[in-house]
């Protein structure tokens, strides 16, 4: 069976990549990459994949992902994991308050073989008017994809993989691979 090593410490994130991945066994790293201040995913992506190509065997796959909401100007897009840690669901809803609620979920693959490769996918979809569902992580709770009613978090692994930003950049790099 076919072994790729994937980085991260996010459950949620291994189950919907495993779930894409049916014949390929993952070896979770959870050590973690420095998470560099930047403007785009993809830089954080391009420096945390170069830090660990010194110091554990390619090939290996990481992701970055954010929520990009856009009456706050793309807020909290990179800032997202602080966002989340710190105000939270609860918080997005708070400054949405009369705001238009249309939002992008991008995750941003990495791909390291010897060199890296790049695959991104959105979803673009609304911020629901309160938290609902207990499935999934993060701001899961809070996004509705275009297409759906539900929550995220109302959705199993293989449905919210019908619609997440996670698939999309997944498919791209299964068709590439
Ligand atoms: P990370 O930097 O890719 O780990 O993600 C930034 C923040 O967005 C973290 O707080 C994650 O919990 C959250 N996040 C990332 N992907 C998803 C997702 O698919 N659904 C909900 N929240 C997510």
């Amino acid at each position: 069976m076919y072994k790729l090593t994937l980085v991260t410490g996010n459950k949620g994130k291994v189950k919907e990549i495993q779930a894409m991945l049916p014949d390929v066994s993952l070896e979770i790293c959870d050590s973690g990459y420095p998470e560099i201040q930047a403007d785009r995913l993809e830089e954080v992506v391009s420096f945390g994949a170069e830090w660990l190509s010194k110091r554990i065997e390619p090939p290996f796959l990481l992701d970055d992902s954010g929520l990009f909401i856009e009456s706050l100007g793309g807020f909290p897009g990179v800032y997202s994991s602080y966002v989340f840690r710190t105000i939270g669901n609860v918080g997005i809803l708070k400054l949405l308050e009369g705001k238009a609620r249309n939002a992008t979920f991008s995750t941003v693959l990495g791909y390291y073989d010897g060199s890296l490769h790049i695959f991104k996918g959105e979803c673009n979809g609304k911020i629901a008017e309160s938290p609902r569902g207990t499935q999934g992580f993060g701001f899961d709770p809070v996004f509705i994809p275009e297409g759906s009613e539900k929550t995220f978090a109302e959705m199993t692994v293989e449905e919210k993989n019908r619609y997440s930003h996670r698939s999309m950049a997944m498919r791209k790099f299964i068709e590439s691979w």
